[in-house]
């Protein structure tokens, strides 16, 4: 049963695509989700009372895949469709979906995994020291649904860790355990058998990653330090993770770039089970209806149980309404630039310089000036692109090839750059398109290279139009730190309005995903470039990346606030991002335009600041059961809620006036401009007493007017709650979508709640 794919968020060879869903004839097995209730007279108490329970449902032995414990009242089993029309007039059952995974396009291999540049632990801001000194994480299980993970590398080194808190219940499936230290506490595999119906998965294929995905995504989460870090000689410093004294427990669930739904939903069950405090998921699948996506669900079952989950907004950015990963019980993250490039410098012979990027930086550079060409000036269709077979019978030996960005996914970055090699070429220019705009990679290419924005590529392309004789040189020029604007959002970075809860402002925050570098199997690059000893790393990009940035914070919290709930936690971060970039700017975007919050989010995660915010909005789960019912039937809701839910007996509240930190008011056309929207908060004091703060708000366009009452919030005992309401008039005419906030002060501290406003 084919359906929509999922893939693992790293921007390049993870291209997110959506596969066009194969309706089965009625006798092609395929596997489904069924969600099912009990009866009244039955009561599951075990996980194993459960499964016998849902194999009552089935037909025959050996169709059950999985059986969910946490994450779905429910299970994935093998079936055809006659068989699930059985299942579906059975009594309990509720929906089913069919499964859903996913197929990397690319016809990469590990070494083509290597993408851009520097490590996380890079400028001050993200090292260790600066957000936590020696008890960053400590205590805390961070569970990451990845690709597995490369056991033997320092960054998962335990020298210094105490033993995995007591409530810790994982496992270890390399070799018997051995494997494990008292860093890397778990590690374990969920991965069906897809074409076998014995379902033999599990405990008999260890979780190595053999894609490298995994092993940077938790690293970058919860890594050791790492002195001497590199790639190719390039981002020299310290790796080391945000929570750097976090535990790690890595669940496999994706063999390669596609990862099913099925598994995924049993990883997290595991990391519920086991006694992760924070989960991280860099995948993503299309934006779908909550109780239609069992990724939601499952998520919703962590957070009942306290825990936090972060997951990756998405790479379809910049694209309107392209955020996933957006229900109000996830953090969505999107993901921004950093203060450092990778630097090549591309040189024409008229004098002009343009710096751009790559990772591969050979000794031997071209230094002196090569002929340049257009590759699109084969005349060959799409020969811009320069996809394999694209230059044949173009004569580019010795010359710099400049090669267009993009061409689909088969065509990646670094595969044009073998093709322009393998034609005798001697460098590859890669110019944006618009809607790249400025954001480049640092990548591991085959032969001299640089990554230039799309200015330098207007520029690059008029001056090869402009002359008989074009040449150019690109000369390598190392690390460089301290580089500006940064952050600033990528353009990959998937972009609100959510399209499943527009009164939900989404992304939630942004962090760190371009050029990251971490923790990786194997050394990348061309075959050809100097063997470095000593551990490997590489440099890659996507939501992938600041998604376990934001788990490491997550982690970092949570140690230093045990008791506190995902919401408090996710309030934490939000209220006290950063909105400015490290020049005191407005945060820019990918064309250096300010960026809206549809695509930062809250804005830029600051780290201490979020350890201590002065005030949070909690949410209960019950309260999300409200919301819920705000959106959807009783039957939906009952899905998520994994129990029944009667939504008539229940107080539906609008999706705005979910106690979220950030604010989403959305006014239809016809709008009577004189009725206001009151947005009802509650605050709670998680610093110190007393405490007084007074209301500030922020509206640049006045089409909008926004009022908080009352002004003052006046606390006299930790974890004490005062209500206040935000009334918002919507204005004649103007602009389509307003941004603003609102911000409680008080002498210690500045509590911001983004607020978005948009006319129909
Ligand atoms: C399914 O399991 C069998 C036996 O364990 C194995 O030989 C086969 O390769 C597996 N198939 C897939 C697609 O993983
Ligand atoms: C399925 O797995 C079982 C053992 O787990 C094996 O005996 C059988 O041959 C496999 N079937 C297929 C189609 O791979
Ligand atoms: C990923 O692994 C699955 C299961 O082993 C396999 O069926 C699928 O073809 C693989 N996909 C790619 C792109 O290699
Ligand atoms: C963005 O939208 C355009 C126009 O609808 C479409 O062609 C393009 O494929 C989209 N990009 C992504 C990354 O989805
Ligand atoms: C990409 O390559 C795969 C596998 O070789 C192929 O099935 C697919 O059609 C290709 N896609 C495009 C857009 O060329
Ligand atoms: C191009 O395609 C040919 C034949 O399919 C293959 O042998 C070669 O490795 C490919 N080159 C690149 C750079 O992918
Ligand atoms: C260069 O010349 C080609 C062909 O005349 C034209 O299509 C293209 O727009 C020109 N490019 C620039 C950047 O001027
Ligand atoms: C749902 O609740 C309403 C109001 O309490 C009640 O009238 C109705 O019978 C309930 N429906 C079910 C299916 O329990
Ligand atoms: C708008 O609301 C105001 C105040 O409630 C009311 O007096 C007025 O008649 C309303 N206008 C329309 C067109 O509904």
């Amino acid at each position: 049963m084919d359906g929509f794919k999922l893939s693992l968020l790293s921007f390049l060879p993870f291209v997110f695509v959506l596969a066009i869903a194969v309706e089965a004839t009625g006798d092609e097995i395929g596997t489904f989700i069924v969600h099912v209730q009990p009866q009244e007279s039955h009561v599951a108490a075990t996980a194993d009372d459960r499964k016998e329970w849902y194999k009552t449902f089935l037909p025959e032995d050996g169709r059950l895949v999985h059986a969910y414990h946490h994450v779905a009242s429910g299970f994935a089993a093998r079936l055809t469709r006659q068989e699930l029309d059985v299942v579906s007039a059975m009594p309990g059952f509720v929906s089913a979906v069919p499964d859903q995974t996913h197929t990397l396009q690319t016809t990469h291999t590990p070494q083509f995994l290597g993408l851009s540049a520097p490590p996380p632990p890079q400028g001050k801001r993200w090292s260790s020291s600066s957000h936590g000194g020696s008890g960053a994480g400590a205590g805390v299980i961070v569970g990451v649904i990845d690709t597995g993970v490369f056991p033997d590398h320092p960054s998962f080194s335990d020298a210094g860790m105490p033993p995995p808190p007591a409530k810790w219940k994982g496992h270890c499936d390399f070799n018997g355990g051995s494997v494990c230290n008292s860093k890397l506490i778990g590690a374990r595999t969920f991965i069906a058998n897809a074409t076998n119906s014995s379902s033999s998965y599990g405990e008999r294929l260890p979780p190595v990653d053999d894609v490298g995905h995994g092993t940077h995504t938790a690293s970058t989460a919860a890594g050791a330090a790492v002195p001497g870090a590199h790639v190719l000689g390039q981002g020299l410093g310290v790796a080391a993770g945000i929570a750097p004294h976090a535990h790690v427990a890595v669940y496999k669930v994706c063999p390669n770039e596609s990862c099913a739904i099925s598994d995924i939903l049993a990883g997290v069950d595991a990391a519920i089970a086991d006694g992760c405090d924070v989960i991280s998921i860099s995948i993503g699948g299309p934006s779908v209806p909550f109780h239609e996506n069992p990724v939601a669900v499952g998520t919703f079952g962590a957070m009942e149980k306290g825990v936090f989950v972060s997951m990756a907004a998405g790479n379809a950015g910049p694209n309107v309404s392209s955020v996933i990963n957006d229900a109000p019980w996830m953090l969505t993250v999107a993901a921004s630039t950093m203060d450092r490039s990778i630097r090549t410098t591309v040189r024409l012979g008229n004098g002009l310089y343009f710096d751009g990027e790559s990772l591969y930086q050979p000794n031997d550079s071209p230094s002196t000036f090569y002929p340049l060409v257009y590759a699109g000036a084969s005349g060959k269709p799409s020969a811009e692109f320069c996809g394999n077979g694209s230059l044949d019978g173009f004569d580019v030996r010795g010359k710099i090839v400049v090669c267009e960005f993009g061409g689909g996914p088969n065509i990646t970055r670094i595969i044009k750059g073998a093709v322009v090699q393998s034609a005798g070429g001697a460098g590859m220019i890669l110019p944006n398109h618009f809607p790249e705009g400025y954001t480049t990679l640092a990548e591991a290419h085959v032969l001299p290279a640089s990554h230039v924005d799309y200015v330098a590529g207007l520029a690059i392309k008029a001056y090869i139009n402009s002359t008989a004789n074009p040449v150019a040189q690109i000369l390598p020029r190392g690390t460089v730190l301290g580089t500006t604007p940064a952050p600033a959002m990528a353009f990959f970075s998937s972009r609100g309005p959510s399209v499943q809860n527009p009164g939900i402002l989404k992304p939630d925050i942004t962090g760190p995903g371009v050029n990251v570098l971490a923790a990786w199997p194997f050394q990348v690059g061309p075959s050809s470039a100097q063997v470095y000893p000593g551990p490997t790393f590489n440099i890659i990009s996507g939501t992938s990346m600041s998604t376990p940035h934001l788990s490491g914070v997550a982690a970092f919290i949570k140690s230093r606030h045990p008791h506190w709930s995902p919401a408090a936690i996710k309030s934490a971060i939000m209220t006290t991002a950063d909105i400015t970039d490290r020049s005191g700017n407005p945060i820019l975007d990918e064309q250096r335009a300010p960026a809206n919050f549809f695509a930062t989010g809250a804005g830029h995660v600051n780290p201490e600041k979020a350890a201590d915010p002065g005030l949070v909005y909690d949410i209960a789960p019950c309260d999300y059961v409200g919301y819920l019912c705000g959106l959807y039937t009783s039957q939906e809701v009952s899905v998520i809620a994994r129990r029944p839910v009667n939504c008539s007996a229940v107080a539906a509240i609008p999706e705005h006036q979910l106690n979220y930190p950030s604010i989403s008011v959305k006014f239809p056309r016809a709008w009577n401009s004189s009725e206001p929207v009151l947005v009802r908060r509650t605050a709670k004091n998680v610093g110190e007493v007393p405490s007084e703060y007074y209301a500030a708000v922020d509206m640049l366009d006045t089409t909008v007017t926004v009022r908080v009452f009352p002004r003052t919030l006046r606390f006299t005992g930790v974890n004490q709650e005062k209500d206040f309401t935000v009334v918002v008039w919507p204005g004649q005419g103007g602009a389509r979508v307003v941004q603003g906030a609102v911000r409680w002060v008080s002498e210690t501290h500045t509590v911001r709640s983004p607020v978005s406003v948009t006319f129909a």
